[in-house]
């Protein structure tokens, strides 16, 4: 009898929340012991491997925009954003009117997280049936590559999915730092969001409407040194799960890559800025008018380098499939099937980070 009540609940996924990962050791503790050290598991396959030296396609630029411009509703910056969506599935923000200081308090409170002992940041540590708190996500074999980079994933919105659980409440002006950031990032989100309703040939409520209220999660990146950053990935290629993402990344180290024309390209950094892409729920609802672009980060030798992403995403529940404005009979037809969005987000957990190996197409 119980087992058939457990049975049930696993068929509907009661409980299982996101998906799991399994448990993998702390990058940066195994440096502690031996910062030369390159262990055999973080060290890709020789086609894996980034060319850390080639620096061909260094005049191409991830499209920059400027945020209060579109406030403006100028049309150029509008149709700029379109191209970038389009051609690029990645673009910067500048003037995004999030405080300098809000991102520099952020960036600190990461900072003071990562630096505690072991010990103390292993009181977040997340499950390995969890995907929330310290640690690692995406493995999913003993044999697969780790990525050089723990992480620590909070969901922020809506309030009640906040697991306190996993916050290093203790650490002073932790949480604070997170609630100014998320609800200043969250300002940002419902503009970009009603910019892409509008390029979708909606109202600016249109994604709202279609979505209700969006999930909001922070995944915080922290890329060690490495002594052989030619050998490894800080983050293995992939496309996020997301609907769209909000990255704030060091003002001055390189390490993040966007795959662009089949060749990989720095986004580098421009002081104060998010680097904003397209995830795989807009390219879904855009019916693949709008790609979630491969990307992956590159550790180096010299700095730790510290990435904050917030992801936003429709809610668990909620059906995402391609919006009636963006198909249109033979001219558009529709190409991804529908699916809830948990279902997608599962899916995606259930996958090593290896491309854009979980889509689901008609
Ligand atoms: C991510 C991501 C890139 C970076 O967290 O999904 O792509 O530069 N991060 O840290
Ligand atoms: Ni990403």
């Amino acid at each position: 009898m119980e087992l058939k009540v457990v049975k049930a609940s696993v068929e509907k996924g009661e409980g299982l929340g996101w998906g799991k990962s399994l448990l993998v050791p702390s990058i940066q503790e195994i440096l502690k012991n031996d910062s030369q050290s390159v262990p055999e598991r973080y060290i890709q396959e020789p086609k894996d491997r980034p060319l850390i030296s080639q620096n061909l396609f260094d005049s191409l630029q991830v499209p920059v925009i400027d945020f209060s411009m579109l406030a403006q509703k100028d049309a150029n910056e509008i149709r700029k954003l379109d191209l970038a969506c389009k051609e690029w599935g990645f673009f910067q923000i500048i003037n995004h009117g999030v405080r300098e200081e809000t991102m520099v308090n952020m960036k600190a409170a990461m900072a003071a997280f990562f630096e505690l002992p072991f010990q103390e940041k292993s009181k977040c540590a997340k499950a390995a049936n969890e995907i929330q708190g310290y640690g690692q996500n995406f493995v999913v074999s003993e044999k697969q590559k780790l990525d050089w980079c723990d992480m620590m994933f909070l969901k922020t919105f809506p309030h009640e999915t906040r697991n306190f659980k996993y916050w290093p409440l203790t650490l002073p002006g932790f949480k604070e730092a997170v609630e100014e950031y998320s609800t200043e990032i969250r300002k940002v989100s419902n503009k970009i969001d009603a910019n892409l309703s509008v390029l979708m040939g909606m109202d600016e409520n249109g994604l709202k409407r279609k979505l209700g209220e969006f999930q909001q999660g922070i995944r915080m990146n922290y890329y060690p040194t490495c002594s052989r950053p030619d050998l490894v990935l800080g983050i293995s290629p992939h496309s996020d799960g997301s609907l769209f993402t909000l990255l704030l990344q060091d003002d001055e180290i390189n390490g993040l890559q966007i795959k662009h024309k089949k060749v990989w390209i720095d986004a580098k950094p421009i002081r104060n800025s998010l680097v904003v892409n397209i995830g795989d729920a807009i390219e879904i609802l855009s019916n693949g008018m709008y790609k979630s672009i491969e990307h992956r980060a590159i550790s180096n030798e010299k700095k730790p380098r510290m990435s904050i992403a917030t992801f936003v995403m429709p809610g668990d529940e909620v059906q995402i499939g391609p919006l009636d404005s963006m198909v249109n009979g033979k001219h558009l037809p529709r190409s991804y099937r529908n699916i809830k969005y948990i279902d997608y987000i599962r899916q995606k957990f259930a996958n090593e980070n290896a491309g854009k190996s979980s889509h689901r197409h008609c």
